[in-house]
């Protein structure tokens, strides 16, 4: 089955919500609550250890029904079920969109080309397990017979971001296994990670679905070269492995067949952690710790698939971005994780987001004339508050924002949880309310300013409020907590994608940087200045001068 080719402009959805946006518009937050003071729990869902909060967004009744209607004339229901039997949905590329099949447990069956492809993943699995099982607990050795004790993971973009993100917020449940990512083709960022390491004990993983990549094949190459410094060729075999589903050019490479996790093409590169792509983190946090993870995101599969679109937390979230998206024409939207591990997530997320639905042509290969992918920014809160957040507060964009919390720490430091966590309400509090005229006059008359003083200062300390914000508070960050996150942010992806008619899972325009990058690599090599703009010209003979 292909995915539906509606243009959502032209559904009676839309119309209807473009109808109820002119009315509504102007309705502000404050009226909303002192109109129904039970929204509160209207407007949330309550889901195993997740309470997702959202009924400080800009929405009533009417326009989550109009959403869902939405939702349905644009064929969401069958688009599901599509992506979930492994139809070819990324239809540039031909290939099924199957990163749920690796979290699926063992006993389900998806049949992709007459063979099961869940039994492929276990078997991939298991061998991570077994492999990653001897280097934690030393079994597995350099080749100077010494237990390793750093991994160096070689990858960029979706090779590196989910790696990252995930091991930097599961760093609480580490293993003694120091941990290095190297992404950028900046040779600063591999010489400063070699600077520290012991070429005896580090392993190094390259992680490329391709293995044709310009910056992980520079960073695998110098990586490589430096092992050479200090140890014979065959050895490499035993300090390299490799993620790829490119067997060739990694065994050109040197690295043994059976030390390649491999991968297959319907696993995209931002939805890959899942996969063999996460053997950093299954060999930082433990196998177990893995597992969890990926059990996290198929109970969050298993709750998009299954219930109704008003209770089903990635349809809501993701219609409400459309919302603000297309009717509010608002541009980004930001993220706030009130935990410092998860200080990776919003990078994570843009890549997952913007590289998914950052796209102008739809599915029936006609120029979109609404507006498709939000961008995606943020950092951790508190520190946000300190930084951004004036913006969020005073400043003259909409910008509807996710606020990530947790109910109990890690370290059970109360004291700060309690802290952290008041932080977390009260901005979602701040955000909405704003601070009347009347209040800051009231404020600064008890604090015995002058009234001339008072007339001059109050614009200033005015707060509209008004901004929509959604809370997602979670039990705990475990492996399993983050899984499903992560999955909730994927299958928002999905749904986005639908209703506004594109391909998610392609992602042609980083291509043309990385073709111009590489005739410029060759004129930068020969010192010979081709047909360019006279800008792009000048600059290269600076560089070259
Ligand atoms: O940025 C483009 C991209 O193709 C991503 O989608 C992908 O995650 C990344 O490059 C790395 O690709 P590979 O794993 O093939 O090296």
């Amino acid at each position: 089955m292909t995915l539906p080719t509606i243009n959502p402009t032209t559904t009676k959805a839309w119309k209807a919500l473009s109808d109820h946006y002119n009315e509504f518009q102007d309705t502000s937050l404050q009226e909303l609550f002192k109109q129904h003071p039970s929204r509160g729990e209207e407007f949330a869902i309550e889901w195993k250890n997740f309470y997702v909060d959202y009924s400080k967004q800009r929405i009533n009744n009417t326009t989550i029904n109009l959403l869902v209607d939405l939702a349905k004339e644009t064929g969401l229901e069958r688009a599901i079920k599509s992506y979930f039997d492994g139809d070819a949905i990324n239809v540039t590329e031909n290939r099924a969109v199957l990163h749920t099949a690796l979290r699926a447990p063992a006993s389900q069956t998806i049949q992709l080309d007459n063979k099961d492809i869940v039994a492929d993943v276990h078997a991939v699995k298991q061998k991570m397990k077994t492999f990653c099982d001897k280097v934690i607990n030393g079994e597995l050795k350099g080749h100077t017979g010494k237990a390793f004790d750093t991994i160096v993971n070689i990858g960029i973009g979706g090779s590196d971001l989910g790696p990252v993100m995930v091991t930097e917020a599961l760093e609480f449940y580490k293993n003694h296994l120091k941990l290095h990512f190297v992404s950028n083709v900046d040779g600063d960022h591999i010489h400063q990670c070699l600077k520290k390491i012991d070429p005896e004990t580090t392993l190094f993983v390259v992680v490329s679905k391709t293995f044709s990549t310009q910056e992980t094949l520079s960073n695998a190459n110098t990586a490589r070269e430096w092992f050479f410094k200090n140890a014979p060729q065959e050895a490499v075999a035993k300090h390299f492995v490799a993620v790829s589903s490119n067997i060739k050019n990694v065994t050109e490479f040197g690295i043994a067949e059976d030390t390649i996790f491999p991968l297959w093409d319907w696993v995209g590169g931002r939805f890959s952690l899942w996969s063999a792509v996460g053997l950093s983190i299954a060999l930082s946090v433990g196998f177990k710790n893995f597992e969890a993870l990926l059990e996290g995101a198929h109970e969050m599969d298993e709750h998009f698939r299954t219930t109704p679109f008003e209770k089903n937390i990635p349809v809501i979230l993701g219609l409400l971005t459309i919302w603000y998206n297309n009717f509010f024409e608002a541009e980004s939207e930001a993220v706030i994780p009130y935990s410092q591990y998860l200080h990776r997530l919003p990078a994570y997320l843009q890549q997952g987001i913007m590289e998914s639905n950052g796209k102008s042509v739809d599915r029936n290969g006609e120029k979109i004339t609404y507006q498709t992918g939000s961008i995606i920014w943020g950092e951790p809160g508190t520190n946000a508050q300190h930084a951004f957040f004036q913006l969020l507060h005073q400043g003259t964009k909409l910008i509807p924002a996710e606020f990530i919390g947790f109910k109990k720490s890690l370290f059970n430091d109360q004291d700060h949880q309690d802290k952290l966590m008041a932080n977390f309400f009260a901005q979602t509090e701040a955000l909405m309310n704003g601070k009347s005229e009347e209040q800051v006059r009231r404020e600064l008359k008890n604090k015995k300013h002058t009234q001339e003083e008072i007339d001059k200062l109050t614009p200033f300390k005015i707060f509209e409020g008004n901004n929509p914000t959604t809370t997602i508070l979670i039990e705990q960050l475990t492996p399993k907590s983050l899984g499903q996150l992560i999955a909730l942010y994927e299958q928002r992806i999905f749904v986005q994608g639908i209703v506004w008619n594109i391909y998610s899972y392609d992602q042609w325009g980083v291509e043309l940087g990385k073709q111009l990058a590489s005739f410029i690599a060759s004129e930068i090599k020969s010192e010979e200045i081709l047909h360019h703009d006279s800008s792009t010209n000048a600059l290269l003979r600076k560089y070259l001068e």
